[in-house]
């Protein structure tokens, strides 16, 4: 019976863990999911993301696109993420697995970051972050940058390309 309860709690703990990491976040603009590695490919592909490129991954998550487009781009790459964990998670990687010199970790709230440095962002997002997201893109970035999005679109934007079969879309700010 003491085994039972405490095989009980045990699992209870976990569930709640489990639930803790995966939507905890989402009240500040998403929940927890990693991009797919071929959807990661494409994003990358789609923004023709390179050395020269300094790419924003709002909403890092535990480092599927920041730490590809750092070693196979060679891109300079700030990812920020609001939630502790996964955030020690991202500076872990860094540490242990680098490159150190092209990635930064931010732990903060995206929707105060200032974008007019970044040539490229990426998102995978909620649709209501996205809407969010628009005024400030319009505002702050760069003539040329490009915004690449997994899953949801900007809301209101004419994307130059999309891909169907992963749901990527690709923006680029006129000018
Ligand atoms: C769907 S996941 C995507 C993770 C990663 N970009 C990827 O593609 O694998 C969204 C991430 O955004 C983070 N997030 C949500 N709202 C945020 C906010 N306001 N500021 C920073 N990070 C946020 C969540 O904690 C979560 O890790």
């Amino acid at each position: 019976m003491n085994e039972l309860l405490l095989i009980a709690a045990l699992a209870g703990g976990l569930a709640v863990a489990l639930v803790y990491f995966v939507f905890a976040s989402f009240v500040f603009g998403a929940g927890y999911q990693p991009a797919p590695r071929r959807v990661v490919t494409m994003m990358l592909d789609k923004a023709a993301v390179g050395p020269s490129d300094y790419m924003f991954d709002l909403g890092a998550g535990t480092g599927a696109i920041v730490f590809r487009a750092a070693r196979e781009r060679g891109a300079r790459v700030l990812g920020v993420e609001v939630e502790p964990l996964r955030v020690a998670v991202l500076r872990l990687r860094r540490r242990f697995g680098g490159p150190k010199d092209r990635v930064q970790i931010a732990w903060g709230n995206l929707f105060t970051l200032d974008f007019r440095d970044a040539t490229v962002v990426a998102v995978f997002l909620w649709p209501g972050a996205m809407e969010k997201l628009r005024p400030i893109f319009e505002a702050q970035l760069r003539p040329g940058a490009r915004v690449v999005s997994h899953w949801h679109p900007v809301p209101g934007w004419e994307p130059e390309s999309v891909d169907r079969e992963t749901r990527v879309y690709l923006y680029r700010r006129p000018g």
